[in-house]
């Protein structure tokens, strides 16, 4: 079952072809959505490109990279194995068997959720469209476009869901995900953060490590979901979200370094081409808050009521140990609670950072600013700007004077160190784009 049937048109591992009427539903959207990424995706159509991509549902079903032209990437619907007589383990379903079709009472709530999180997928790879162009090296390069390939898939999984379980009103949300764009003044993404701009490769890297990191936490959350396609859907797609939260982590860490290994040299490093630490706070505490915002309102009665429906759980939900029902107080806070974890989380990978600034002796910490900070959503909203903290037009400006590409196998642009070690085993000179 987990293995993929890479024979059909849109590769899947949920015997799509014995299912006639979505085939032909998905492989009429099929074309759209290439549409979209030719218009909307990375400008270069043309490169082969080092991805890998998957040949089966399971832990070990990763293995397999190879180079193709990213039109060309075999994007398909792949959902974790069925667990046999999962049961819903939280809410007021708690017990119950998980249900394989979308009870008619929160068809609303769920299609809302699906759609919600599908628009942010297609969103993110809009974001980044002509960051290729400016590339550090072509190991970032695969990078970048290894995450929006791994994006537009989300955005299948998404779209199969919708066709699959809402007929008409299904179709219509998979077609409007095309149709709203980042940044579009008309047709906005539903949420701000997925309207920002990604203008660099910094911004791709903290874009990486906080933004999607609140996807990691919604999909882990819907992975807990009694609606079981959902949750299957969802354990698949975080194996593809730890591969996007590396990408942030070790792209920063790897900036970090680079400046640190400059400031030997000279306390300035913008005299060597490098970026300065305060500068790499400011664009952590903007990227950091607009991703806090996406929790939105700490005190939620959708929040309380997806939860007692058995819709989204909480973050490693078996794993907490209470009667998994909650009191009122609780499940109105149940977004602060998703909230809380995330920072926990960004916490570790901010410490490895300072972990290396502290190594090379210098006196300097990362930190994440407080919650209140830059928040336009929830409790602090509009609270507590503080201008001095966010990335000024010549921090801006200044990175993207730095936004050189650097093509050649083995190069690195002078303001990153190069990573310990190449992807799938290869060197990190190997030719990852072609
Ligand atoms: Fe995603
Ligand atoms: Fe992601």
């Amino acid at each position: 079952m987990s293995q993929i049937d890479y024979s059909q048109k849109i590769p899947n591992n949920i015997g799509l072809s014995d299912d006639v009427r979505i085939q032909r539903a998905l492989e009429k959207w099929q074309p759209a959505f290439i549409d979209w990424w030719k218009g909307y995706g990375p400008s270069d159509t043309e490169s082969e490109v080092y991805l890998r991509t998957a040949v089966s549902a399971d832990a070990k079903g990763w293995a397999v990279f190879d180079h193709v032209k990213m039109p060309e990437y075999r994007w398909g619907i792949f959902l974790a194995d069925k667990i046999e007589g999962r049961k819903i383990s939280f809410g007021r379903h708690k017990g119950e068997d998980v249900w394989q079709q979308v009870p008619g009472e929160y068809r609303a709530d769920l299609r809302r959720l699906i759609a919600t999180q599908g628009d942010t997928e297609p969103a993110s790879v809009e974001q980044v469209r002509y960051l290729g162009e400016t590339a550090p090296s072509l190991y970032d390069l695969r990078s970048l476009f290894q995450v929006n390939v791994e994006e537009g898939r989300h955005l299948w999984a998404m779209v199969y869901l919708l066709h699959k379980y809402f007929g008409k009103d299904g179709r219509e949300e998979a077609d409007m995900m095309l149709d709203r764009h980042s940044g579009d003044p008309d047709k906005p993404r539903m949420l701000g953060a997925f309207n920002e701009k990604t203008p660099d490769w910094l911004s791709f890297y903290c874009f990486a490590f906080f933004t999607d990191r609140d996807g990691k936490f919604q999909l882990a959350s819907l992975a807990e979901s009694g609606f079981d396609p959902l949750s299957r859907t969802c354990k698949f797609m975080l194996t593809e979200e730890a591969n996007h939260m590396f990408t942030g982590q070790n792209g920063l860490q790897r900036v970090v370094q680079r400046t640190c290994e400059l400031m030997r040299e000279n306390d300035d490093v913008t005299k060597l081409g490098g970026i300065p630490l305060d500068l790499i706070q400011r664009y952590i505490n903007f990227h950091y808050s607009v991703s806090l915002d996406l929790f939105g309102s700490e005190s939620s009665t959708n929040a309380a009521n997806y939860y007692s429906s058995g819709l989204k759980g909480r973050y490693r939900e078996e794993s907490i140990n209470d009667d998994h029902v909650l009191e009122t107080e609780t499940l109105v806070k149940l977004n602060e609670r998703l909230q809380d974890d995330y920072v926990n989380d960004c916490q570790m990978g901010v410490n490895r950072w300072n972990k290396v600034i502290k190594d090379f002796g210098i006196n300097f910490e990362l930190i994440l600013p407080e919650k209140k900070f830059n928040r336009h959503v929830g409790q602090y909203a509009e609270m507590f700007i503080n201008d001095g903290m966010l990335p000024t037009q010549s921090d801006r400006a200044y990175v993207s004077s730095l936004m050189k590409p650097v093509l050649q196998p083995g190069k690195f642009a002078n303001w990153i160190a190069a990573p310990a070690k190449g992807i799938n085993n290869q060197s990190v000179d190997f030719e990852y784009i072609r």
